[in-house]
């Protein structure tokens, strides 16, 4: 794009944009919106997808936590609370959550569903990234111990079992994907439910009826950085993040299939575009003064920009062909985001400077909408309409369970031995 086309488009983008004021709520305090003008601003889809985020589980569904050796769980955390923080922390509060939750029943044989807590991601390298070599021996030895003190695994061989398997790559516990792909699904928890992070169509480690939850991001230091809700929109296009990883990409063209390479050679010169792989500290500031968020593949489809465009009703545009998004069932992603296919990444100027103004006032004025920011987070402690309580949602809606669930006499499914041998061995 030249210079003048460019300052004429920003003209444009700035005359528009700036009159669009900032539509957050404070979703994570859990106030309500209330007040006239806040009323105005918000929209919402009437009897469809939007609806089902207000759906309460309690009563439609009865948990049995499995009591676990804290070392699988909750020593864990206190030898590194750094994993408190990161992007997977869901296993953690989940656990918590579920042990206080009405959902929860003691009783296992009155049980729908039992889930079993452990916390495969909690392993971080000092620099605070999760590795998940060890997640598969650690599994396999939750799943022997649980089916040896109870009878309730070995009746469905764990299709009537959950697991939160937050991962980049969900239970084939890889964060390379080719790697994760020769790994496939650990074959324990073939029949098992599994809540995962990680969404993308036809691909080996999503299972069919898996639930796809978002990553955890903050609440409380999301909330500490909100700015007044009218506060002006005057950046057009805003992105922090790596567009190359080099040093697990040397050859490059792997990491986001190319898509942030072409992002950053493209419109790197382009003033529509506030993007650069400085993290400011003012990040959580500058999305809600932001019209679009870009939300680009990295080595997995999904990041926690997702979870922050929504809460900062910044119009998340998805660049990542064939992602499964978080709650797709009962978030009207469509309605709310902008998709743009990976190869047309160089395109992204004019696609987005040609969306309709009604069509992006309509989108933020979605986005405004308390339970979708709710949907997004896993506050502590939980509340109403949170994602702790659309997973719960999630696993009602497949109650009840088939017969096929429940094993015949003779019946089995599972291979205790299969799988690579490094994994067999004790943890
Ligand atoms: C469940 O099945 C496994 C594997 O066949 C077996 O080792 C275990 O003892 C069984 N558990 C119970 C409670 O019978
Ligand atoms: C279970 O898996 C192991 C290892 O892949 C294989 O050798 C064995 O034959 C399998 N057992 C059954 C019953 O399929």
């Amino acid at each position: 794009m030249t210079g003048t086309r460019a300052a004429v488009l920003l003209a444009v983008a700035s005359l528009s944009y700036l009159l669009l004021s900032s539509q957050v709520v404070s979703a994570a305090s859990g106030a309500e919106v209330a007040g006239g003008a806040a009323h105005r601003k918000i929209e919402r889809i009437a009897g469809s997808a939007g609806d089902v985020l207000e759906d309460n589980p309690v009563g439609r569904l009865k948990v049995f936590v499995y009591d676990l050796p804290s070392k699988y769980n909750k020593r864990i955390v206190t030898k590194d609370p750094r994993c408190l923080n990161h992007m997977f922390a869901a296993e953690i509060f989940m656990h918590r959550f579920l042990l206080s939750s009405a959902v929860r029943t003691l009783n296992p044989e009155e049980a729908d569903w039992f889930y079993v807590p452990v916390y495969t991601t909690c392993d971080l390298t000092p620099a605070g990234l999760p590795l998940p070599f060890k997640s598969p021996r650690m599994m396999r030895s939750a799943i022997q111990f649980i089916s040896n003190k109870w009878p309730f695994w070995n009746k469905t061989d764990g299709a009537d079992h959950f697991f939160v398997v937050p991962h980049d790559f969900g239970a084939c516990f890889h964060y390379q994907e080719e790697k994760a792909i020769e790994r496939g699904i650990l074959p324990m928890l073939h029949r098992a439910t599994l809540v995962q992070t990680f969404g993308q169509k036809n691909h080996v480690c999503l299972k069919e009826g898996s639930i796809i939850i978002p990553p955890y991001a903050p609440p409380q230091k999301m909330q500490a950085h909100l700015i007044p809700p009218d506060t002006p929109r005057s950046i057009f296009v805003y992105f922090r993040g790596l567009f190359y990883d080099n040093g697990n990409d040397p050859e490059g063209g792997y990491y986001a299939r190319g898509a942030r390479a072409s992002l950053w050679e493209n419109f790197k010169n382009n003033p529509l575009f506030d993007i650069s792989t400085d993290h400011p500290s003012t990040y959580y500031e500058d999305m809600q003064r932001a019209v679009f968020c870009l939300c680009p593949l990295g080595w997995a489809p999904w990041s926690p920009r997702l979870v922050e465009a929504v809460v900062f009703g910044c119009i998340p545009v998805i660049i990542a062909d064939d992602i499964v998004l978080p709650f797709a069932d009962a978030i009207p992603w469509e309605e709310i985001g902008v998709f743009v296919d990976e190869e047309d990444v160089p395109k992204l100027d004019s696609i987005l400077t040609s969306i309709p103004i009604e069509d992006i006032l309509r989108k933020q004025r979605l986005l405004a909408n308390p339970s979708m920011k709710k949907a997004m987070l896993f506050p502590q402690p939980a509340q109403p309409r949170d994602a702790f309580h659309q997973i719960l949602n999630g696993l009602a809606r497949k109650l009840p369970h088939t017969q096929s669930v429940y094993l015949q006499p003779g019946e089995k499914h599972l291979n205790w031995t299969a799988g690579p041998v490094g994994d067999l061995k004790p943890w």
